[in-house]
């Protein structure tokens, strides 16, 4: 009975892997527009820039979506799971709206997206093995990482993005609220040199994610 609810969570989760990286995201919400759409037209420096950051940000999204996927498959409680599944379906809307720009922008997600997901799952799992309060204290801290790298995009966004800037504000705002809740839900503040680690596996995806 246990081994078969096992089989069924592992496959449940290897279908998610794979509709994350391979199928076309859907959004449960439109993208977050601009207040105005009487933005200047972009020149070609600029959508460069602006495309290199939103694959960026798309590679974090499907890694934030792998972590929750993760983290889920490994979790103690039924309720840790479906707050975890909640957050992720929540990312899954950030990662179409990345998705949906990138067309916009004329460029594609980057191609190292498969080892970035699948990266990140075992992190996520590995995170839920040392139980749901450490696990939600990685979701703060991962959350709160998060914020810092879109605060710092949002200055380099260049000025009349306005469609990007729309999108990056909205996610930042969630992702704030993620962080919020997984720590009111008992998550435990993480050692140090975890959270380096953290910042260090991050900047490394990223670093890869802003040029393939
Ligand atoms: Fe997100
Ligand atoms: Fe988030």
């Amino acid at each position: 009975m246990e081994s078969g609810r096992s089989l069924d969570a592992a496959i449940a989760a290897f279908d998610r892997a794979l509709r994350s990286v391979f199928a076309p995201a859907r959004g449960s919400r439109p993208a977050p527009a601009p207040a105005s759409e009487a933005s200047e037209p972009l020149t070609e420096a600029e959508r460069r820039v602006s495309a290199a950051l939103m694959r960026v940000n798309h590679s974090g999204e499907l890694a934030a979506q792998a972590l929750y996927h993760g983290q889920a498959l490994a979790a103690r409680s039924a309720e840790t799971r479906r707050m975890l599944l909640e957050a992720s379906r929540s990312e899954s809307d950030h990662l179409a709206w990345c998705e949906t720009r990138l067309k916009e922008l004329a460029s594609s997600p980057s191609l190292l997206n498969p080892l970035w997901y699948a990266g990140s799952f075992a992190i996520g799992a590995c995170a839920a093995l040392a139980g749901d309060r450490s696990s939600l204290g990685f979701v703060a801290e991962t959350e709160r990482q998060v914020e810092g790298h879109l605060d710092e995009h949002l200055r380099r966004l260049p000025a009349s993005d306005a469609r990007s800037r729309a999108i990056l504000e909205v996610m930042r705002a969630e992702e704030i609220a993620h962080g919020a809740r997984a720590a009111a839900a008992g998550g435990r503040a993480l050692p140090a040199p975890v959270r380096e680690l953290m910042r260090r596996t991050a900047r490394v995806m990223t670093g890869m994610s802003f040029w393939l």
